[in-house]
């Protein structure tokens, strides 16, 4: 089968794609003399020029420290910095303000739910992750286990790259005091069915975290339906910029939980005897914080909310169906992750090349994936491969662009298989 000329043009009406992609100053560039088809948006996604201009208007006009200055500038851009807080509590739903952290991003969020709980840990508590978990959600984990004494514990997954509900619900005892899985697979795209896992983990008094880092771009999490202790979140994947990421997080852990860093925002009071913390969220934002980057969040949200959000989920949908539909038409090529609920995420391997080669191949004609490990050794262990090529998409790819992934993809098999 090769029908790389048929048009998804329902999809299109709903969802004027090019018009989207005016939005993305990015995406109209040439590589390496070919139109850019940016497809690793799992590792980063691009920003609209309503991010751009957010954060350059920030610093033209605004810009000044926050909480701090006894002036108009510094009012302005506190006022721009906490709005920002209010956009990502209202993007999460999230009861208040005092429980939305901005960190450095998602692997620093979970670094500091880690050392917070470290406390509550002890030897032979358990903590529960997943085989297809990122590294920032295993080593942070495994660190602080080293601290405590406490053991953290896989939850096995399928081969078509579920979760595996049975393997989840042997390893749930009394000694389990943290579950901390992926909402989707930066590897495999599958979609886990977090609500029930964190009902059974609530139900039995054990807390949850959330890595929402790949959920984001795709669809809106709800914290209070989902209802987890803590769901985290980078800011570059949800087309913002590098820098800054979200931890939120129930208010009562984190009045219990000890500070991460000291200095600056985080005090109430320092003296030699002793010294208190400030009030949430900033007994958790030490230093000056990413202030630009925060307002250029909050346009990334704004921006992403305007969207009509079924027509792009649908239009996510229609790219992974027709990359799934495109597999045969290169000899060799096979698919991890064939999960039944999955965001438009395709790793894959071909036979006879390694993934770096496929890489290397595709960016010769202008096509960006990522390929390797995808920092998920323990998923890559469970495949038996030493990496894999990965194809990211988001709401900005279009139809074209899948075919053309595949037919580079045919002349790549063809000539160096
Ligand atoms: N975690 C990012 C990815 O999956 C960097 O590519």
């Amino acid at each position: 089968m090769n029908d790389l000329s048929v048009a998804n043009t329902a999809t299109r009406k709903a969802f004027d794609v090019h018009a989207i992609r005016r939005d993305f100053p990015i995406l109209s560039q040439q590589v390496n003399g070919k139109p850019l088809v940016y497809l690793d948006n799992g590792a980063s996604a691009q920003k609209p020029t309503a991010v751009l201009d957010a954060m350059d208007r920030y610093y033209r006009e605004m810009h000044s420290n926050v909480h701090r200055g006894a002036h108009t500038l510094g009012d302005r851009a506190t006022t721009a910095f906490e709005g920002a807080r209010e956009t990502v509590r209202s993007f999460l739903n999230a009861p208040s303000t005092q429980e939305i952290i901005w960190t450095r991003g998602t692997t620093e969020a979970i670094n500091l739910v880690a050392n917070g709980l470290a406390p509550r840990l002890n030897a032979g508590d358990e903590i529960l992750v997943s085989c297809m978990e990122h590294h920032a959600n295993i080593v942070p984990w495994q660190m602080i286990a080293e601290r405590t004494g406490a053991k953290v514990v896989p939850i096995q997954v399928t081969p078509e790259g579920e979760l595996d509900l049975d393997s989840f619900n042997s390893l749930l005892n009394d000694r389990t005091r943290v579950l901390a899985i992926t909402h989707v697979s930066n590897v495999l795209g599958t979609i886990n069915p977090v609500v029930n896992m964190v009902k059974q983990a609530k139900a039995r008094g054990i807390i949850t975290l959330l890595d929402g880092a790949q959920a984001v771009p795709h669809f809106q999490p709800d914290v209070q339906a989902l209802g987890c202790d803590f769901y985290v979140f980078s800011a570059h994947k949800l087309f913002g910029p590098t820098g800054i990421g979200v931890l939120y997080g129930k208010a009562a852990l984190l009045e219990e939980m000890p500070p991460y860093q000291g200095g600056g925002e985080m005090i109430e009071r320092v003296s030699f005897a002793g010294t208190t913390w400030n009030t949430l969220p900033y007994k958790f934002e030490a230093g000056t914080p990413a202030i630009a980057e925060a307002v250029g969040l909050g346009a990334a949200i704004d921006y992403v909310s305007r969207l009509d959000r079924k027509a792009m989920e649908a239009a996510e949908n229609a790219l992974l169906e027709r990359a799934n539909r495109l597999i045969e038409t290169v000899p060799g090529m096979s698919v991890i992750g064939t999960a039944k609920l999955k965001v438009p995420v395709m790793s894959f391997k071909i036979e006879g090349l390694h993934p770096s080669d496929i890489g290397t191949l595709l960016d010769q004609q202008g096509i960006a994936i990522r390929t390797g490990h995808h920092c998920a050794m323990p998923l890559m262990d469970f495949y038996g491969v030493p990496g894999t090529a990965r194809a990211s998409f988001a709401f900005y790819n279009t139809l074209d662009e899948v075919d053309q992934l595949f037919t580079a993809l045919q002349k790549i098999q063809r000539l160096f298989a």
